[in-house]
């Protein structure tokens, strides 16, 4: 039989979720999505995951994982990227499991993202320093070196030119300010150069729903270490979830 976890991956627009096979990173049920209630407020998101997974096909004992836009220390959601600014410092972990009477694991998005990228997609069998980058309504990010999740990069606010670089270079940006494809990879490129002078990845991985128009941007970047598309698009943050939760539960 399959090894089996839940994903959800929360966001401000969205919340979907999946059963996934854990050894092939394989959705082994459809995937439900649902609007993510507006302010996003906890009780609110919560009513949300929980009658998502109320609607997943499931046996009660898979683990669970949640991912979510913002740091998160020891079950507490620490800022709050595109959701109510009620999740800052909030107990969100004991929110969830006292919502679905079950442990969760709780993860950044972005962290569930590169960690899926590497386990079965873009990044996979690549050693040395990953950086995986979503490109949405902010920017994500996940340091992976090795095979190592090293957790809560937010790399996606580096300051460059005086400002939160997220506000120039992330695909909203680039659709607020009515950017080409060559204006846009030029504050891309200013980006991951700078990302690059600070870290020397060997790979970047490039996520987020625009990377399905990669040929249009990447081959403008001029870099050092390769960068190239996610692989598992939208699907990532739910793979991830799922795979630290099942990993979690192992290592009790
Ligand atoms: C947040 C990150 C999040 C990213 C993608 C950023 O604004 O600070 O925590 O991973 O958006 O949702």
């Amino acid at each position: 039989m399959a090894a089996l976890a839940v994903g959800i991956d929360v966001g401000g627009t969205g919340i979907k979720g999946a059963v996934v096979d854990i050894d092939s990173g394989e959705l082994s049920t459809d995937r439900i999505k649902k609007s993510t209630p507006v302010g996003a407020k906890p009780d609110d998101v919560a009513d949300v995951v929980a009658a998502i997974i109320d609607e997943l096909e499931m046996t009660n004992n898979e683990p669970i994982g949640i991912c979510f836009p913002a740091i998160i220390r020891h079950g507490r959601t620490m800022s709050a990227a595109n959701v109510s600014k009620k999740w800052i410092g909030f107990d969100a972990q004991t929110l969830f499991e006292n919502r679905l009477a079950r442990p969760i694991h709780l993860v950044n998005d972005a962290d569930a993202a590169g960690y899926a990228e590497q386990q079965f997609g873009a990044a996979k069998g690549r050693n040395g320093l990953v950086v995986m980058t979503t490109l949405g309504t902010g920017i994500g990010t996940a340091l992976i070196n090795d095979g190592v999740l090293i957790v809560n990069a937010e790399l996606g606010h580096l300051e460059i030119d005086g400002v939160d670089y997220e506000t120039k270079a992330s695909y909203a940006a680039k659709e607020r300010d009515d950017l080409s494809w060559k204006h846009w990879a030029k504050r891309l490129q200013k980006y991951y150069g700078h990302v690059e002078a600070l870290l020397s990845p060997e790979l970047f991985v490039v996520g987020g729903g625009v990377s399905k128009h990669h040929e249009e941007f990447l081959p403008l970047l001029d870099l050092q270490a390769d960068i190239i598309p996610a692989t598992l698009r939208n699907n990532a943050g739910i793979i991830g979830a799922a795979k630290l939760a099942a990993r979690d539960v192992e290592r009790r």
